[in-house]
């Protein structure tokens, strides 16, 4: 097994690093989006034009929410810095300070769900994941701009989110949403004897 070092981009402790066999294996960033940025009329149609029916998740969701978990739990791309540990029975459980939004197909399926944790007024996503079926249609994005446009209406004036930087769809999702890339890392990671 091979170590790891997640880093600030521009640390000056790279260079160093690099000199001494570490090598750079995954870049993941971090975005804000705040609330005087959030345009809601945009997010509402970001919402209606999605396939599925978009609601908040409750806690008799946890079910369909572990059984969509199972299915995409290996898709997430990048290294440590954005690994997505398998839900269980606790972390799947939408609570007060665990928020989740989902897209349900009419027979009741669950396809599409975004979790975000919520601490006062900021909210920082932990994960947004789609059915391989249903991706590429705006679902993620739908999801992501429900759960902006229900927390904000709460008193959430700073959203976070973050992920793989060579994770095209999400990055341009979050771009649609708003969200300003304002953190940029490194993995660093070299193989131990
Ligand atoms: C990332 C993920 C959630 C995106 O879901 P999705 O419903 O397909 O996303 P959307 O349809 O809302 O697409 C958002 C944008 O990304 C683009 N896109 C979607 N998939 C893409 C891909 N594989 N490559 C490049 N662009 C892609 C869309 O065209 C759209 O771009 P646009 O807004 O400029 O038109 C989905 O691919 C997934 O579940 N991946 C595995 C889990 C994961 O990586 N989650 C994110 C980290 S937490």
């Amino acid at each position: 097994m091979g170590e790891a070092i997640v880093l600030p981009a521009d640390d000056p402790q790279r260079e160093q690093l690099e000199r001494a066999s570490w090598h750079v294996s995954a870049r993941s960033f971090g975005a804000q989006l705040d609330v005087d940025r959030i345009e809601s009329e945009g997010l509402g149609r970001l919402v209606t034009r999605a396939d599925g029916a978009i609601r908040e998740l409750r806690a008799d969701d946890v079910d369909a929410v572990l059984t969509l978990d199972a299915a995409t739990s290996g898709d997430y791309p990048g290294g440590v810095a954005t690994r997505h540990d398998p839900l269980t029975p606790h972390s799947a459980a939408p609570s007060e300070s665990r928020r989740a939004f989902g897209a349900f197909l009419a027979d009741g399926e669950l396809v599409a769900m975004t979790f975000v944790d919520v601490h006062g007024a900021t909210a920082e996503t932990d994960f947004t994941v789609v059915h391989p079926e249903w991706r590429r249609r705006g679902v993620a994005t739908a999801v992501k701009a429900a759960s902006i446009l229900a927390l904000s209406s709460e008193g959430v004036t700073r959203f976070r989110t973050g992920g793989s930087a060579d994770n095209e769809a999400i990055l341009r999702a979050n771009a649609t949403l708003g969200y300003v890339r304002d953190e940029e890392w490194i993995t660093l990671t070299r193989e131990s004897a």
